[in-house]
């Protein structure tokens, strides 16, 4: 499937994915939502124009819309996981992409962090895959859902990771096992199961899905399991330190339960399905967002909005807060990761990663501008290291695969090319898949020849520099 980076063939692309989306079908969702759409109101593929001294909040290098977003364990990193079927691997300072791990066949649906530097990802292939510290294969492949994983979340301890899948059921997982293991099986959903929360005791597990069930049950055995049925479908669910539940509906209401499931409190947010909640760490704040509705920050005592961030492009996917509650990652449409200050609403700055500020802040040529869509993944000078990508320092003339100490995919060392200004702009213009196939490139192409000409003049130029 192609995820061109020109807005134009955006809006096609929204059609052909929209009938894998990982939330059922809801009235005049995604589909009436986008056609209508037309290139002009697409946002910039290249990100908006910024004065010097601006603050960069974006991070870039997805080929599809940013699905999920979890943020690791060690407080320096998040993974996003896209519609591209790439996880990308970020740091936070600087932001750059330090890994590209290609596993998924298709969407990926669901991250959750685990302890020791891990995390756990869920596709739409049905699969979930564990991944370790640099590992760029998975240390363990858990199989057994037979549709879509739509969500992923780990026990307190980290010992159990917990899939929810559009086979209506819920599986527990052995981290710490070797894969093959049966999983725990859990039933009772009449539908896909869009959410999953432990309680903070790790004993019972809440889930959530399209038949409108919010299930608690017990993970040991003991008590039956408790339900309550709501009006609507439930898209995602979380559970706060002390074990009140909160539930994000395709009814545009984010509901607030008791741990035993009575409805306490409520907070319309008047638009259109809501697709994501996350609590802050002190479990204060619950952030939300959905398909028609900027993320909203509710406070989770007044159960009142305290804040409303507008910028990303809707439908936002996914939300997470960093480790110690200080900014809020939002992934949705437009393929960038963003972060938001979550004191004040705003974009939350740092040190997005620049080749060389004055490269791409400033520099007047047209082909930095295009070259904002590489700079997450890829050095430049000579000074630059390896990233998510290879370094292009020295790029024209260099045969493929052959920067020095980058874990190149099989697939790229294969083939036989040399990188000239024609090479590369031909594999933005048939993009990565079809160019170099096998490659864990995200997907991307670059529709206007212009763009492709004023990007390979400007990499000519710059690649060579040795200062
Ligand atoms: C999300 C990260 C990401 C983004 C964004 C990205 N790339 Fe890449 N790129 C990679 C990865 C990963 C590889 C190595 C692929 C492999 O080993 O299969 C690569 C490989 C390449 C190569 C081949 C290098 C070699 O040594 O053979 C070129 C050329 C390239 N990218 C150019 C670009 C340009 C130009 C852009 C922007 C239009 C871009 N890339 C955007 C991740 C990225």
């Amino acid at each position: 499937m192609k995820m061109p980076v020109g807005a134009g063939l955006l809006s096609l692309m929204w059609l052909s994915v929209s009938g894998a989306l990982p939330l059922p079908p809801l009235a005049g969702m995604v589909v009436a939502q986008t056609a209508g759409t037309t290139p002009k109101e697409l946002p910039d593929p290249f990100g908006p124009r910024r004065s010097a001294g601006e603050v960069l909040s974006e991070m870039r290098g997805h080929g599809g819309p940013v699905r999920a977003i979890a943020a690791l364990d060690d407080g320096r990193r998040i993974v996003t996981g896209g519609f591209d079927s790439a996880i990308i691997v970020w740091g936070i300072s600087p932001a750059l992409a330090m890994h590209v791990l290609k596993f998924h066949d298709s969407t990926v649906n669901a991250l959750a962090t685990l302890p020791g530097d891990c995390f756990a990802s869920g596709g739409e292939d049905a699969r979930i895959a564990l991944w370790c510290g640099d590992g760029v294969t998975p240390r363990r492949v858990f199989g057994g859902h037979t549709a879509p994983i739509a969500t992923l979340t780990a026990s307190p301890d980290g010992a159990v990771l917990a899939s929810g899948s559009w086979d209506h059921t819920v599986r527990l997982w052995q981290v710490g096992g070797s894969g093959a293991e049966e999983a725990v099986t859990i039933g009772g959903h009449s539908g896909p199961v869009n959410g999953l929360a432990f309680s903070p005791d790790g004993k019972s597990l809440v889930s959530a899905g399209y038949d409108g069930q919010v299930r608690v049950t017990p993970v040991a055995g003991g008590p039956p399991a408790r339900s309550v049925t709501l009006p609507a479908p439930v898209n995602a669910v979380a559970a706060t330190r002390t074990g009140e539940i909160v539930t994000a509906g395709a009814d545009g209401l984010l509901r607030f339960f008791t741990s035993e499931l009575q409805e306490v409190g409520a907070a319309d947010l008047g638009g259109g399905p809501l697709t994501t909640v996350a609590l802050s760490p002190d479990g204060r704040i619950a952030a939300t967002a959905g398909l028609r509705t900027a993320v909203t920050m509710i406070d989770v005592a007044t159960r009142k909005p305290t804040s409303e961030i507008l910028g990303p492009g809707l439908p936002v996917w996914s939300v997470a807060f960093s480790r110690d509650g200080r900014v809020l990652f939002t992934g949705g449409a437009d393929r960038a990761v963003r972060r938001w200050d979550t004191a004040t609403g705003k974009p939350a700055g740092g040190d997005i990663a620049e080749a060389g500020p004055e490269e791409t802040a400033n520099d007047p040529h047209p082909g930095a501008r295009v070259f904002r869509a590489c700079k997450a993944c890829h050095g430049l000078t000579v000074n630059d290291v390896n990233r998510a990508g290879p370094t292009l320092h020295g790029i024209m003339g260099r045969r493929i695969a052959k920067a020095p100490g980058y874990p190149y995919s099989e697939a790229l060392r294969r083939l036989d090319i040399e990188w000239s200004k024609e090479t590369i702009a031909r594999l933005f213009e048939i993009g990565p898949n079809a160019y170099l196939p096998g490659t864990k490139m995200p997907e991307q192409t670059i529709s206007n020849a212009e763009d492709r000409k004023a990007l390979v003049d400007w990499l000519a130029e710059r690649s060579r520099k040795t200062e």
